[in-house]
């Protein structure tokens, strides 16, 4: 038992946790002898999976699925973008993120989205080329293939060049994302790739994608040297220059991946490992946990549950847009952050009968980072994981596909502050952290997250923009209460960023009394109008070496397991 003093009201709080059945360590089983893939698209997972068979490792399964999803979901993510990429080897225990984040071109400057009045121009940061960065994803799939596989990178991008060529068959998430960014898809020849007619094509169509084929099968064959030097990198340039940008080969040659340590957290007696800076994602995850930790949020009422993860939430996002930006630009107190004293101090505004008001907070407004990204996670049966996150920002970048390339930008410059201190094109404020420089990573909210407790382990991880925060955590906290993989998936969520201070919510989030508990406590809430997320979870409990694999049932994902 503990007591914890919240503005003068004393509160007792259990430290018991919730009890899911755990495997005794003399039951703990060394690899899950089962490999597993969960993606947002089925080609992706099966891609996956064929390369698992073929004899690859979860490292080579990764760049299989990450390369397809590129493919057969160009809204959400691809070569012209960027990702980080959460692994675990176990054969030497090793943690660590591959940062594949894209990189400010280096004619970018501070100023470059204002007037010249200094006033924002935010659309020139969210379409066409002046909105893309640096592409990373490339180079992070031959620095994965290169230091953690066991297949050649060609081989792994095989499932891919096949989908690119042969085509695949649009969904209605597809149709969906093409109707809403017709207009901007018609400002280049992605029009003739994912549009029949000027419009979106009927479901069952197949979009056949012969030029992003050959850019891969160059990449395929060359490996960093086959993006970014000879035939595509010129394509790139020329494409970007002709259209207004200005890139080089400098920014091509200056581009590199970075190995960063993850961002490490306990809670309850769990570990959870997550993305590092750039991403804000880790710091705010673990900054929430610590403040949530002495509170038994898992033995409470639903409101209580509830009103403390938004307090939490409210705090960890009041910090994020503030402190957080490239590591290698800026010093991120990320040790401060994620201190359990830290914690403490945030901890002591919190009132159990009441919400805070993030006014009273001394602070600032966080960004939000975009709107579609794709997450998947990859176990292997010896138990090596990757929980990869990837993204080109917006449904389909910045709308521009390189003549001769075939292939989407980015619209990734929206993640960096346009200007510091004033709205963005949301209306919302960034901080100096996250100032546009060249050759810097813009912040994201990106979080591949692994959860390893006496249960086994989880590896978890969304698109969403900023909500990616709040889905994790909650992910990581249904884990805590013994949730699987499935489970993870499915749960209705909620969130908040602080500002606006308000709670957007799914509708069965919430029963009708928690509605009402959590009004009575004077927080605002907003039924969400639709779901959101993406959420493609692995399980892999301890008790009966039971790996689980649960795509969101929101998306058309697959998940799927390989018994060997
Ligand atoms: N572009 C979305 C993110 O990186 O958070």
């Amino acid at each position: 038992m503990m007591l914890v003093r919240a503005l003068g009201l004393s509160v007792l709080v259990l430290l018991s946790a919730c009890a899911p059945i755990v495997a005794a360590d003399a039951e703990r089983p060394l690899k899950p002898k089962t490999g597993a893939v969960a993606s947002a698209h089925p080609l992706a997972t099966e891609a996956g999976l064929e390369i698992m068979s073929r004899g690859g490792n979860a490292f080579d399964a990764a760049i299989a699925v990450s390369a397809a999803l590129g493919v057969v979901e160009p809204y959400s993510s691809g070569f012209g973008g960027g990702g980080f990429y959460l692994l675990h080897r176990v054969s030497d225990n090793l943690y660590t993120m591959v940062d594949g984040r894209e990189k400010a071109p280096l004619s970018a400057s501070r100023d470059m989205y204002l007037d010249a009045d200094g006033n924002p121009i935010p659309r020139l940061a969210k379409d066409g080329v002046l909105a893309a960065g640096i592409p990373g994803m490339p180079a992070a799939l031959v620095h994965l293939s290169q230091k953690y596989g066991k297949l050649p990178l060609a081989t792994s991008l095989e499932p891919a060049i096949r989908y690119a060529r042969e085509g695949f068959e649009v969904d209605k998430r597809f149709i969906a994302g093409v109707t809403f960014k017709k207009d901007l898809l018609k400002t280049s020849m992605a029009a003739d790739v994912f549009l029949l007619n000027g419009e979106a094509p009927p479901p069952g169509h197949i979009i056949k994608q012969p030029l992003l084929a050959k850019t891969i099968e160059r990449f395929a064959t060359g490996g960093l040297d086959g993006f970014y030097k000879g035939k595509t990198a010129k394509r790139i340039i020329k494409g970007v220059n002709e259209a207004g940008g200005d890139w080089s080969q400098a920014d091509f040659d200056q581009y590199t991946v970075v190995e960063r340590e993850p961002i490490y957290g306990t809670y309850r007696g769990s570990r959870i490992i997550s993305a590092p800076p750039p991403s804000s994602g880790g710091v705010a995850i673990i900054d929430a946990l610590n403040i949530l930790e002495p509170y038994n949020i898992h033995e409470v009422d639903g409101v209580r549950r509830k009103h403390l993860v938004v307090e939490a939430l409210r705090r960890a996002f009041r910090d994020r847009a503030q402190f957080l930006g490239d590591p290698d630009f800026v010093d991120v107190p990320t040790e401060r952050l994620t201190h359990k004293f830290y914690a403490d101090g945030q901890r002591a505004s919190i009132r159990l009968d009441r919400a805070t008001s993030s006014d009273s907070l001394p602070g600032f407004q966080p960004e939000d980072e975009g709107q579609h990204t794709t997450h998947f996670s990859v176990l292997d049966a010896d138990g090596n994981r990757v929980g990869g996150t990837q993204t080109i920002n917006f449904w389909f970048g910045g709308g521009y596909m390189v003549p001769g390339v075939g292939m989407l930008l980015n619209n990734e410059m929206d993640d960096f502050s346009i200007k510091p201190g004033v709205p963005n094109g949301y209306g919302l404020v960034g901080a100096g952290a996250n100032e546009i420089q060249p050759g810097k990573r813009m912040l994201s909210s990106m979080t591949p997250t692994f959860v390893e407790s006496d249960l086994g382990v989880a590896i978890l991880g969304t698109p969403g923009g900023s909500r990616i925060i709040s889905m994790v955590l909650l992910g990581v906290l249904e884990r805590i209460d013994g949730a699987n993989a499935e489970q993870i998936s499915a749960k209705p969520r909620y969130h908040h960023q602080y500002l606006p201070d308000s709670i957007t919510y799914e509708s069965d989030a919430f029963s009708a009394e928690e509605v009402q508990g959590l009004q009575d406590l004077g927080h605002t809430l907003k039924e969400s109008s639709r779901k959101y997320g993406n959420m493609n979870t692995i399980t892999w409990d301890y008790a009966g070496n039971k790996v689980i694999s649960g795509a969101d049932p929101r998306g058309v994902g697959l998940a799927k397991i390989r018994v060997y």
